[in-house]
């Protein structure tokens, strides 16, 4: 088995719960099909569904590596996580018919909600094919006033996985567009295997990344899984400098921390308090706004209890499809997009690359584009987020 898919799911144990969860719903849909299918749909669904039954655990126990075969894994992930669904939506009608004046439903309106099922997985893999870069404005309290910095953050790019060489020059065709100050990568940049990230042209695509404030990096968990220390190497060989609680004074405008990843400790890598690490600062950097990449967007408390002017992270992907969207949001409160809590503003970022599912019917792929502008005496700051659709002409818009 691939290390890099064992870890993602911490030992044998998880990996056997995911498995055993997407082989009951394997099972509900296939009895659903039994009992709901009529006609030619249903040979058609059918073959789908065995299709799909083979394809993801063939997708991710692959011996030797297919981002075809792992695409088409992910596709059926989706395809059974959406017909499990249909199935629950046509068994609850089912059951409110047989207690109320309602007609149960059709075979016909079975068909057809099994159709637009298919057809929105469809439109999830074309979504899915698009960048957009997404906008916030943020105002930092600073000493003294100086220009804006555009700040530009991309989370989770997943390349070794299904984010393959040709989404990564899409991403990378995106990047230059937006001619950022400052670039910082927030984590989860490969997928299980860092060699396979490396086979997709990922090294070269970050180093082709430029930001003459400099390039900056934290690693996320999948990092971590397909091995700290080529994570690392394949950054700085990019030429970023990573920060593993760590802070850096940028262009003497702001403070940035990035932070050690929370499973890091299951991996040997603990993870410092951020009062601990700012209290590392000395001199002027002591008065500057702190900017915080941390990959994962929990315990925001800690963020907003030390003064962070702004928290950055990944890792959610939005959830990319239901119903992990709902999940996410569950876990997190704050699954994408951005919120004020006190004087902190807080960015989740959607990510830019896909998680094992080549699709996103919930979430756009994204890249975030912040404007950082330095108030002396304004004593609030305030974050717009709107979202800014592909331009494919020209440049990303730098003054909002
Ligand atoms: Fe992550």
């Amino acid at each position: 088995m691939i290390r890099g898919e064992m870890e993602m799911f911490y030992n044998a144990k998880g990996m056997a719960f995911f498995m055993g969860a997407y082989f009951c719903a394997l099972l509900y849909s296939g009895a659903n099909l039994a009992f709901f299918g009529r006609g030619e749909w249903k040979i058609v669904v059918l073959a789908l569904w065995l299709l799909s039954g083979l394809s993801l655990p063939l997708g991710i126990f692959q011996k030797r590596y297919s981002p075809q075969l792992r695409r088409v894994g992910g596709v059926a992930l989706a395809f059974v996580l959406h017909l499990s669904a249909a199935f629950l939506f046509l068994n609850a009608w089912t059951l409110l018919a047989s207690r109320t004046t309602l007609d149960a439903p059709s075979p016909r309106a079975a068909a057809i909600s099994l159709n637009a099922m298919l057809l929105w997985i469809a439109y999830g893999v074309a979504r899915a094919q698009r960048i957009v870069a997404r906008a916030i404005h943020v105002d930092l309290l600073s000493p003294a006033p100086r220009p804006p910095v555009v700040l530009l953050a991309v989370a989770d790019i997943h390349a070794g996985g299904v984010v393959e060489e040709r989404y990564l020059k899409r991403l990378q065709k995106r990047v230059a567009q937006c001619r950022p100050d400052v670039l910082l990568l927030l984590g989860d940049i490969t997928d299980g295997d860092v060699s396979r990230a490396v086979g997709a042209g990922l090294g070269e695509v970050l180093a082709s990344f430029s930001a003459p404030l400099g390039k900056y990096a934290v690693l996320g968990n999948h990092d971590i899984y397909a091995g700290e220390k080529a994570s690392l190497r394949l950054l700085r060989d990019a030429g970023f400098e990573t920060l593993q609680d760590e802070a850096r004074v940028v262009d003497d405008a702001f403070v940035l921390v990035g932070r050690n990843d929370p499973r890091g400790r299951h991996f040997g890598l603990p993870r410092a308090p951020l009062r601990s690490i700012l209290d590392g600062l000395d001199g002027p950097a002591t008065k500057l706004p702190v900017v915080v990449a941390d990959h994962t967007p929990q315990n925001l408390e800690e963020a907003e209890s030390v003064g962070v002017a702004l928290q950055l992270s990944g890792h959610t992907h939005g959830g990319q499809v239901f119903p992990f969207n709902l999940m996410m949001r569950w876990i997190y409160g704050l699954s994408s997009g951005s919120q004020r809590r006190g004087n902190t503003t807080v960015c989740v970022s959607s990510g830019a690359g896909l998680w094992t599912m080549p699709l996103r019917t919930v979430t756009d792929s994204e890249i975030v584009l912040c404007t950082l502008s330095f108030k002396p005496r304004n004593p609030r700051s305030k974050a717009c987020d709107r979202r800014v659709s592909p331009n494919p002409g020209g440049s990303c818009p730098q003054n909002w």
